[in-house]
């Protein structure tokens, strides 16, 4: 029976290494970091993320072949293989502050594998990390002067959060780099093994190792860009009275192009789009590539470019002013189906609009308490509800910053009719039908569309 150590129980080793118990019944997976309160919450009935699916896959492995626990020692000790699933943030000091990754906890965690291994082990990438990362790890692990061997793997992960579950049971692709040697190719057909148990081998990529580091950077780049590409269209729709969704429609038609992502919104957010771009940045200008740099950096201009755009576009509506005007977030989670708000556009919006002074209370089903602790520092007037009709309730304008279903389920006519008048609605998802709300009554301004108003 092989045994699978992940080091970081975050987002990603949480719920990949549930899958990998759950799909691989003849291996023992232990999940460990450095933070008690984390493990604790993943032994318990409170999962510390929310995320479709995953307390089912948790309930079926934990105590029989998954384990979460603080001993990191002894799981590195009994562990054949590490997978490496600590966080790597964007460095806010030094050289590369605000965009190169800050490394240095994947450097403790290489750092805590020699002071605890007594055998050789296969040691797998599974933080995204700037490309050749592995060569570092490799010379920090074999300073051991046991004669400890070991074998870096790249193996990014690719889930989407609020569909981490469904992505890892069905991946598109796995991908697995190592080097070209014998013991690389050795290596990675032993990693290959653990997805062999669910995934279709054909979607097992193998590359070598620096490719494997790149692609995740490269598939994160590709998609955020593809948000802010049809963003930055949704500015001009707005003024010349196209629709973003029937030009989307149209254009994702092509099969070169495709249907998915291009859907208008407020922004992107989550931990990894911004960070993993600003990291691309800092490799392409780090390789003496300016302009390839200056290329990738502009996908972010433009989702900052969209959040001051949506605030604008409220005050503009709101006669110049919403200072002491109250209003409703709906939805603060930087996606549906997580309470993940790390980089959420609704962070920015929420600061932008306490700046001109408004009153806001905001709304979440599963992100309440990770809003309050991104406007701990905020001044201004904020409280959070429960209870989306509470959080509307005497509201100038309702801002929708987040696609819960949840919310189209709402009785709007019940909330119009507590709101004050002109009622506002300023839907960051294009989640809600524009006409059905402007019938209700509602002044409505959608992302990219012309704004249904009764004035
Ligand atoms: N969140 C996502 O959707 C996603 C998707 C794909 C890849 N990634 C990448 O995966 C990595 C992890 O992301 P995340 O969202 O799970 O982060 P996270 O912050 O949720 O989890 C990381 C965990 O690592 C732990 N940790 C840090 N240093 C440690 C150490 N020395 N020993 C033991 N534990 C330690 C932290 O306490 C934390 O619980 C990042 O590199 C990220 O870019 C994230």
């Amino acid at each position: 029976m092989k045994k699978i150590l992940c080091i970081g129980a975050g987002y990603v080793g949480g719920p990949t290494m549930a899958v990998i118990a759950d799909r691989c019944p003849q291996y023992t997976v232990t999940v460990v970091d450095i933070n008690e309160k984390r493990i604790a919450a993943w032994n318990s009935d409170d999962l510390p993320i929310y995320e479709p699916g995953l307390d089912e896959v948790v309930k079926r492995c934990r105590g029989k072949n998954l384990f979460y626990s603080t001993d990191i020692a002894k799981g590195i000790k009994e562990a054949d293989i590490i997978f490496v699933s600590v966080n790597t943030p964007t460095k806010t000091f030094g050289t590369g502050a605000g965009r190169a990754a800050d490394l240095q906890y994947l450097e403790k965690t290489a750092r805590s594998i020699i002071e605890h291994a007594d055998s050789d082990k296969i040691v797998v990438e599974k933080s995204t990390l700037p490309v050749r990362t592995a060569q570092a790890m490799s010379r920090i692990l074999h300073s051991n002067t046991r004669g400890l061997k070991f074998q870096i793997i790249s193996n990014p992960e690719f889930l989407a959060e609020g569909t981490a579950i469904n992505d890892l049971m069905n991946p598109d692709r796995v991908l697995i780099g190592g080097l070209e040697t014998e013991d690389g190719q050795k290596a990675i057909e032993e990693v290959a093994a653990i997805y062999a148990n669910w995934v279709p081998r054909e979607r097992i990529i193998t590359t070598n190792l620096w490719s494997s580091e790149l692609t995740k950077l490269v598939s994160n780049a590709l998609l955020a860009q593809r948000v802010s590409s049809v963003n930055s269209i949704s500015a001009l729709c707005e003024k010349t009275e196209a629709n973003i969704n029937e030009v989307t429609a149209a254009a994702g038609k092509d099969t070169r192009i495709g249907a998915k992502f291009l859907k208008a919104s407020i922004g992107f957010g989550g931990s990894c789009f911004k960070k993993d771009i600003l990291n691309l940045v800092y490799l392409c200008g780090y390789y003496g590539l300016p302009e390839v740099a200056e290329y990738w950096e502009q996908v972010i201009k433009m989702n900052e470019f969209q959040s001051r755009r949506f605030v604008a576009n409220m005050l503009a509506a709101m006669f110049n002013t919403v200072a002491d005007k109250k209003i409703a977030i709906l939805g603060f989670a930087f996606k549906a189906d997580t309470g993940d708000t790390r980089e959420s556009p609704a962070i920015s919006v929420c600061r932008q609009l306490l700046e001109e002074r408004a009153r806001l209370c905001i709304h979440d089903p599963k992100a309440l308490e990770n809003a309050r602790l991104d406007l701990e520092d905020a001044e201004g007037d904020i409280t959070y509800c429960e209870d989306p009709y509470e959080a509307v309730k005497g509201a100038h304008a309702i801002a929708v910053m987040t696609e819960w279903n949840s919310f189209k389920e709402l009785d709007f006519k019940r909330i119009y009719d507590s709101m004050e008048k002109p009622a506002f609605l300023f839907d960051g998802r294009n989640l809600l039908d524009a006409d059905a709300m402007y019938e209700i009554g509602f002044n409505v301004y959608p992302i990219g569309k012309k704004a249904k108003t009764h004035f």
